[in-house]
């Protein structure tokens, strides 16, 4: 979703602005925009479409200046045009401001300033802020606190005034900010990977927070004018892990890079001696999870289909009630949630609206609030008291990938925690554990299959208008995260569905060619699974299967078989997602698709 850099510094502000927005690129976005305070002037720069468009134009019109602002816009009031990209300025020409986040009260706000004679050049949201501010006296950090309270819903907000050449003010209700401390220059931005660059030194803004960045330091304040104090951080992320090192997509990377993801996430939580799980100082203390009866997995999108996983997972292993909810609906469907409950919120970036808001929902009514993570210091991470990062490092590609596998890995090894700290845990828990630490090789040997062998597959979907992923138990999931990641990046319809459900609906679609791709590795169901293919078969389907290369009984009946190495049945989610994230990937490079922005989506969801 949108994106913020902010930068005031003794270099050139516009490369870095440009640079900053790039590095946020695949937060997906519609326009962009910059504006510096060149000669004690504001000068903006918008363009609709690629950031490529904004470059264009900042060549064909040097801007200098050290102090800016940049934005990637992803539309929500307001078609993605010129006019309506960021920064957005009040009549006057005094203040620019660069906003994420809705306004709820953006009809009333609008029709007031009308109706006081303001002109509005945009359908924007964000240019009443910018109006707001200007109509207001004083220092831009005063303004700022005084239009606070006229402001309802979420934002994120980085303003600058001509008469300021030295000030930045941040500040925050929602989606998250950042800022940046370099040598002789601090930075803000919407997500550290815009930062890491330049500096590891961050502090977290949090909501409420109004941020006034001059050249004599940090000041944070809180909606009153009352100083708060923020820990600075130093950030572990590899800035070169947020480049596409020699791979031709952010995704292709980010698929191969799954077995170290997976490794590093594995280790980070076995005891000293590899054998278990210790997930002490977590958060899931034993005193603190006596008293839980039931857990709540609450995500959306992928990292929902993983939680979907992880029912299977906990139930199993700890033989609690597990739900899953899509966060959207735990939040205004009234769950039965209380002290007896752990409620997990699932979450790559740590920042999507719905994700936090049922979090927050479940924490009012008492429940241990758990996060599995991918962004340490995150909304989610700050939100929950028990946390566990995946160690994925940044994802670029908006489909997510690695992100995936290691919250599989994660929900496995929360399952194990919580088995052992309810005195559950046997032999078989050794057992998970060692071919956990087995499962990145047997990745590697499917990341080494040749590309030439989807060939076929691709063949085969982009022969029809729509296809059909199916699965049980375990591997129902995939199915579903299989059709969702072909339906993101290739725009071609999927659905995914229990195997089981076929004759209750689905089956009426099937004719001669129609693809149906089947995650069919070796769980106890796969013979039922093998009769629901035969039944699409003989109305002429067209079968794919995720399946162990040696199991005759699959490949006697499909086109094709995407080949993974025999693993535990636990295991098998994990890799059985991989061939069908480099199936949807195939596809989408043989049709010619932007694969890491798809159109019309975000990283980041940080709005409802
Ligand atoms: C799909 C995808 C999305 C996200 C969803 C939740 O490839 O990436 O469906 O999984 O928007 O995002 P996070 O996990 O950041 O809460």
């Amino acid at each position: 979703m949108c994106g913020i850099i902010g930068y005031l510094g003794t270099h050139g502000a516009v490369p870095v602005l440009l640079d900053g927005l790039r590095r946020l690129e695949y937060r997906g976005y519609d326009s962009a925009g910059l504006a510096v305070v060149d000669e004690d002037d504001i000068r903006v720069l918008r363009a609709a479409g690629k950031l490529s468009n904004l470059e264009e134009k900042a060549w064909q019109t040097p801007l200098s200046g050290t102090l800016g602002i940049g934005h990637t816009r992803w539309a929500t009031h307001g078609a993605p045009t010129e006019e309506n990209a960021h920064p957005q300025t009040d009549a006057s020409g005094t203040v620019a401001v660069v906003h994420n986040g809705i306004l709820e009260n953006y009809s009333r706000l609008r029709h007031k300033l009308l109706e006081g004679g303001t002109p509005l050049g945009s359908d924007t949201d964000t240019e009443l802020i910018a109006q707001l501010l200007g109509r207001e006296t004083g220092s831009l950090g005063e303004r700022v606190l005084r239009v606070l309270p006229r402001l309802d819903g979420q934002y994120a907000v980085v303003a600058l005034s001509r008469e300021e050449p030295d000030t930045l003010v941040a500040f925050r209700n929602g989606p998250p900010l950042v800022i940046g401390l370099g040598e002789d220059e601090t930075l803000v931005a919407s997500d550290v990977t815009a930062l890491v660059a330049r500096t590891r030194r961050v502090v977290f803004l949090q909501n409420g927070d109004v941020a006034v960045i001059s050249r004599d330091g940090l000041r944070i304040v809180d909606p009153h004018g009352r100083p708060v104090e923020r820990e600075v951080e130093t950030l572990d992320w590899d800035p070169g892990r947020a480049e596409k090192g020699g791979y031709r997509h952010f995704m292709l990377k980010e698929i191969h890079e799954q077995p170290d993801a997976i490794r590093n996430t594995v280790l980070s939580y076995l005891n000293a001696d590899r054998s278990g799980v210790a997930l002490d100082g977590l958060g899931f203390e034993p005193e603190r999870l006596a008293g839980v009866r039931r857990i709540h997995l609450v995500a959306c999108g992928t990292s929902w289909h993983a939680a979907l996983v992880g029912k299977f997972y906990l139930e199993e292993l700890t033989r609690l009630p597990v739900e899953v909810d899509y966060a959207s609906e735990y939040r205004y469907r009234a769950p039965l949630v209380g002290e007896d409950t752990l409620v997990i919120g699932i979450t790559q970036s740590g920042e999507t609206a719905d994700t936090l808001a049922a979090m927050e929902e479940a924490g009012e009514a008492g429940a241990l609030l758990g996060t599995i993570c991918n962004v340490r210091g995150s909304s989610a991470w700050r939100t929950a008291t028990a946390r566990l990062l995946t160690q994925a490092g940044p994802e670029i590609g908006v489909a997510s990938t690695k992100a995936f596998t290691t919250q599989l890995v994660a929900l496995l090894l929360v399952a194990l925690g919580l088995r052992a700290n309810r005195g559950l845990s046997d032999h078989r828990d050794t057992e998970i554990v060692a071919a956990l630490q087995r499962l990145p090789l047997a990745m590697e040997a499917v990341l080494e299959i040749d590309s030439g062998r989807y060939r076929t597959g691709v063949e085969l979907i982009t022969a029809a208008d729509d296809s059909l992923f199916l699965g049980r138990g375990t591997l129902y999931p995939i199915a579903l995260e299989g059709a969702l990641k072909l339906k993101e990046i290739s725009y071609l319809h999927a659905e995914g569905y229990p195997a089981g459900e076929m004759k209750h609906g689905p089956i009426a679609l099937i004719q001669e060619g129609f693809p149906v791709i089947a995650v069919a590795t070796a769980i106890p169901t796969r013979d039922k699974l093998l009769g629901n293919l035969m039944e699409v078969r003989s109305r002429g389907a067209a079968l794919i299967a995720v399946a162990e290369e040696e199991a005759a009984e699959v490949s006697r009946l499909v086109d094709l078989v995407l080949p993974v190495p025999p693993v535990s049945p636990m295991l098998q989610p994990i890799l059985a997602v991989v061939p069908l994230q480099l199936l949807a990937y195939h596809v989408a490079v043989e049709l010619g698709l932007d694969v890491d922005q798809p159109r019309n989506l975000a990283k980041s969801v940080t709005v409802e």
